[in-house]
């Protein structure tokens, strides 16, 4: 793994000398964000990194971005991996943890997610305070990567209150209207049965995802101040009252793209 990290950031180097601060994963149907870049200074197919996986997941282009955005120089990540895909939870971070290996200090995560708690509506976005993993799948099984982090790194603090806080002074700046809550991972790619998120709920997620963890946690094992923010695409599965598709989880993405990008660029601006 250190191996295929070195192989991406030496390539990686050898084409630019940007010094990414700030990565941004973006997730289904929010691709677009690399378009209100103040000044793109280059970009990377990922199959073009050596190390990097290829991206499978539909509504995800495979993506990333160095560019310049309210004078923060900014990693923006255009597709993401995932274990449904067929990757280990370990490879799905390879890119994240690339640009962590490169300095970066703080990361924001974007995905869709399925609303559990039932004051949620479809189209609302909410701020993730804490995960639980409903998964045997650990982004840092394997070798520990000294450089990066800690053996057996806390996770108490995962998600920056300092940036949780700027993400809600930039909703109120905005009249916006944020929820916020606890994210449940599953693996997928299946979406959950109505058993699974009664059970959820009642383990304490407000919204379930096939993403976003494995990130959080190898970003916080580095020390990169973390947040992550969950566009409610849908009501989890028993919630709503017909069958979940692909489809809807998209175009809600696109439906609250621009309300993420005001998020996005107002943490970005307020950011040290
Ligand atoms: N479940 C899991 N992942 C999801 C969902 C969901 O309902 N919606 C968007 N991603």
């Amino acid at each position: 793994m250190k191996e295929k990290l070195n192989i991406a950031k030496n390539y990686i180097e050898s084409k630019t000398g940007f010094k990414p601060e700030i990565a941004i994963v973006l997730g289904s149907g929010l691709g677009d964000y690399a378009d209100t870049l103040d000044e793109v200074v280059i970009e990377f197919d990922y199959a073009s990194i050596p190390g990097f996986p290829v991206s499978t997941a539909p509504g995800h282009a495979s993506k990333l971005t160095f560019g310049c955005k309210k004078g923060k120089c900014v990693a923006l990540f255009a597709g993401r991996f995932h274990c449904y895909e067929g990757y280990s939870a370990a490879e799905t971070v390879i890119p994240l943890r690339t640009i962590l290996m490169m300095g970066a200090k703080y990361v924001l995560l974007t995905n869709a997610a399925g609303g559990i708690n039932t004051d949620f509506a479809a189209g609302d976005l909410m701020v993730v305070e804490d995960h639980i993993n409903f998964s045997a799948h650990n982004a840092l099984t394997g070798p520990n990567i000294d450089e990066l982090g800690p053996r057996f790194p806390d996770m108490s603090f995962a998600y920056a209150k300092e940036i949780r806080d700027m993400i809600d002074a930039t909703a109120k700046e905005n009249g916006m209207k944020l929820r916020h809550g606890v994210y449940g991972y599953m693996v997928g790619p299946s979406y959950e049965t109505p058993a699974e998120i009664r059970a959820l709920r009642t383990l304490g997620a407000d919204a379930v995802g096939m993403s976003t963890v494995h990130e959080v946690v190898a970003a916080s094992h580095a020390g990169a101040k973390t947040a992550a923010i969950s566009c409610i695409s849908n009501l989890a599965a028993g919630v709503a009252k017909h069958a979940l598709t692909m489809e809807e989880v998209i175009e809600a993405g696109k439906m609250v793209a621009s309300k993420m990008r005001t998020l996005i660029d107002g943490v970005v601006e307020k950011l040290e």
